[in-house]
């Protein structure tokens, strides 16, 4: 086996077609939503990285300086020989774990973005000639089905992305990520954790405005990709916080009165003045919220770990041992149903 495969798990026209299923549904739904993943082409991807280094922005520094401090412990804990991470992005955070695993065998990194997968192997390559990487580009929110490989596994989602599903959407994950698992095995999940509204609304709309243009620039892939004709100067990036369902929710609020135009769709969609598109939620979390949507999919919270200041948690959970999940809590309905 050469040290690094790429498979791509959707052909490039099923990521179309998902997408152009994306965009009808939530352009014409009420109020008008588009799902996060869509941020992320090259572009994105890069001011995505920008974010990361923000003063406002604390959840990465958070979680490193938790992995750099623990990975030792994880790794005894775990003794992993496949290390498997959902939305990997740039993979940076992930060396602190490389580093610790020494039996590791291959590393999974799981991202939709084909750039973020290339661009980050081939450092990795370069640096540890026997490490086996297998990357997948694969939407982590669709049923995945891993490459086969020695166990026991880690499966990493860091970064508080879990944040990025509603509830019934993170009760599915959860299930279907604790049925790609065995006894043995071991899940590491990032989230960021409730705290002052100043503070969670300043990490998402930054002062040099990267959030901002972050944000946009789900309107430039829909541009380019559908051909519609979205003004991006006709739109503002908002961040509020949500402290009912507590999440941070990003919007393009248009600023007028119009009418965009997406030829691939047939579809033109109005905008009122001062109407909404939400583009994401990010959920904040509480250790106990954590341990019961864990226990809800069939797992049980074994270490919890926190940065100074109580900003991130990073959860280390395995299988429980009782063979059935419990049925998850009905969750209110907070977007359109298919
Ligand atoms: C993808 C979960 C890491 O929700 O904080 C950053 C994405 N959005 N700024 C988050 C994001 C706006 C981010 N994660």
């Amino acid at each position: 086996m050469s040290p690094f495969r790429l498979t791509r798990t959707l052909p490039k026209d099923a990521t179309e077609a998902a997408l152009r299923a994306d965009v009808l549904h939530g352009l014409t739904c009420s109020p008008k939503t588009l799902p996060p993943k869509w941020f992320y082409d090259a572009r994105g991807s890069e001011l995505f990285d920008k974010i990361t280094e923000l003063p406002e922005y604390y959840p990465t520094r958070a979680e490193r300086e938790i992995l750099a401090a623990r990975a030792p412990e994880i790794a005894r804990a775990t003794g992993a020989r496949t290390l498997v991470e959902l939305g990997s992005g740039s993979s940076e955070k992930t060396r602190h774990l490389l580093d610790a695993l020494p039996g590791l065998h291959t590393y999974v990194p799981v991202d939709v973005s084909e750039s973020a997968l290339t661009q980050a192997g081939h450092p990795l390559i370069a640096e540890r000639p026997h490490l086996n990487i297998h990357a997948l580009v694969a939407d982590f929110t669709a049923p995945l089905l891993l490459p086969r490989t020695p166990g026991p596994r880690l499966l990493a989602f860091l970064g508080g992305t879990i944040g990025n599903l509603l509830p019934a959407e993170r009760a599915a994950f959860l299930t279907s990520v604790r049925a790609l698992l065995s006894p043995g095995d071991a899940l590491l999940l990032g989230t960021d954790l409730v705290k002052d509204e100043s503070v969670l609304v300043a990490a998402y709309d930054d002062a040099a405005g990267v959030t901002a243009e972050f944000d946009k620039n789900v309107l430039t892939v829909v541009n380019r990709e559908l051909g519609a004709d979205f003004d991006l100067r006709a739109f503002e990036h908002v961040a509020l916080w949500d402290a009912e369902h507590e999440w941070i929710e990003m919007r393009l609020r248009s600023r007028t009165e119009q009418t965009v135009k997406i030829p691939a769709l047939d579809l033109a969609v109005d905008f009122a003045a001062g109407e909404d598109l939400r583009t994401e939620i990010s959920a904040k979390f509480r250790k106990q919220g954590v341990r019961s949507e864990l226990a809800t999919a069939g797992f049980d919270l074994t270490r919890w770990f926190t940065s100074p200041g109580q900003q991130y948690g990073l959860a280390l959970a395995i299988p429980a041992r009782t063979t059935a999940a419990r049925s998850p809590d009905f969750a209110r309905i907070t977007a359109c149903v298919r």
